[in-house]
């Protein structure tokens, strides 16, 4: 195949309306419309996304199309994702897409957002050009999920193990809200960690056999640590805030790899990889590439943008779904639950 496919994606599971032009792997723009709206009520409150998803989503397709430099009638095929997320923001960019796709009489491919974390690793990109060889194992860490997946080629994912309960930036989220800070708390105990120590107090870590995992159990010690510190010292949270931070930040990074580097070494596979909305804490990717380094792996980390949710990735999924000729029906409906 010679000839370019130009692809047009929309992301709208969560909180973020995102639309991306693809030319085969390359990213000719990623655009994403970020929701404040919910940082005060502490999570994501879904009608408010559906409400911005249907105001941000015209614009924001409009200037990928414009800022990837194309005209309308370059696009061979629109990627969508259809699944996991909030019913309502899936069905604005649902609905969205099938209505340009009748409209420019172009093919619709579905993506799964997961997956669209994982194939992420394989949008082209100047300063990595390697790219992971199957099989290789993906931690994909975010807002919803935690997934040990084995990958064996872009349409053929296997969990290995998950989260029993709480996702891990579910777990950062939720003890950010513990300690008063807004929502989406991870990133901003990610930055209170990196001044504190990480090795002042100690939480407990789930043992579970296997590679699943659980994070509901450290959001509870969390809890009840605080709230006796709070009754002896009313300021314990200020004076103690990156302290606390980092705590529960190594606990959490060393859960998710003791258990990555416990199936790497059971499955034999040399090449690692992040993905996920998690993958953009510092030290997650820091332990990440040192555990790889020691053990002699190859380490993936995807760019930061392509990290939390951005369209990039569901044109990057849609793009091999495109090779494969796998494309949907306009009677398609998105899926709120989708297992991968
Ligand atoms: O993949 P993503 O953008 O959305 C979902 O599909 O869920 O992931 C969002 C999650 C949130 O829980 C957010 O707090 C977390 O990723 N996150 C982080 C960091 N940046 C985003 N968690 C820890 N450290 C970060 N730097
Ligand atoms: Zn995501």
């Amino acid at each position: 195949m010679n000839e370019a496919i130009t692809i047009l994606a929309i992301e709208s599971s969560c909180d973020e309306t995102s639309a991306a032009v693809l030319q085969n792997r390359s990213v000719l723009s990623n655009l994403i419309a970020g929701q404040e709206i919910h940082a005060s009520y502490g999570g994501v409150v879904p009608e408010l996304a559906s409400r911005e998803h249907q105001k941000n989503i015209v614009p924001v397709v409009d200037m990928a199309i414009k800022k990837a430099g194309i005209l309308k009638s370059d696009i061979d095929a629109i990627a969508y994702t259809s699944g996991p997320g909030l019913m309502g923001s899936l069905l604005v960019g649902t609905s969205f897409a099938k209505g340009l796709s009748i409209g420019l009489g172009i093919p619709l491919i579905e993506v799964h957002h997961m997956k669209a974390h994982v194939l992420a690793h394989f949008i082209e990109d100047e300063a990595q050009s390697e790219v992971p060889n199957f099989p290789f194992l993906c931690l994909t860490v975010s807002g919803g999920h935690t997934q040990i997946v084995k990958v064996t080629s872009p349409s053929d994912f296997e969990v290995l193990g998950e989260t029993r309960d709480d996702a891990a930036g579910e777990a950062f989220d939720k003890v950010a809200k513990i300690l008063g800070l807004p929502y989406p708390g991870g990133p901003l105990i990610d930055k209170h960690a990196q001044l504190g120590n990480p090795n002042r107090f100690t939480f407990p870590k789930a043992s579970i056999e296997g590679f699943d995992m659980s994070f509901s159990g450290l959001k509870t010690a969390v809890l009840y640590f605080l709230r006796d510190a709070l009754a002896e010292n009313p300021q314990f949270i200020e004076e103690n805030l990156n302290d606390v931070c980092a705590s529960v930040q190594r606990n959490i990074v060393e859960s998710l790899l003791s258990k990555l580097a416990k199936a790497a070494d059971e499955h034999q596979i040399n090449h690692l990889a992040l993905a996920g909305g998690v993958s953009a804490n510092s030290e997650l990717r820091e332990s990440f590439s040192m555990l790889c380094e020691q053990s002699n792996r190859k380490a993936f980390i995807p760019k930061f943008e392509y990290c939390t949710d951005n369209a990039a990735m569901i044109g990057i999924a849609g793009y091999f779904k495109y090779l494969d000729a796998s494309f949907s029906s306009l009677n398609e409906l998105p899926k709120a639950r989708l297992s991968l």
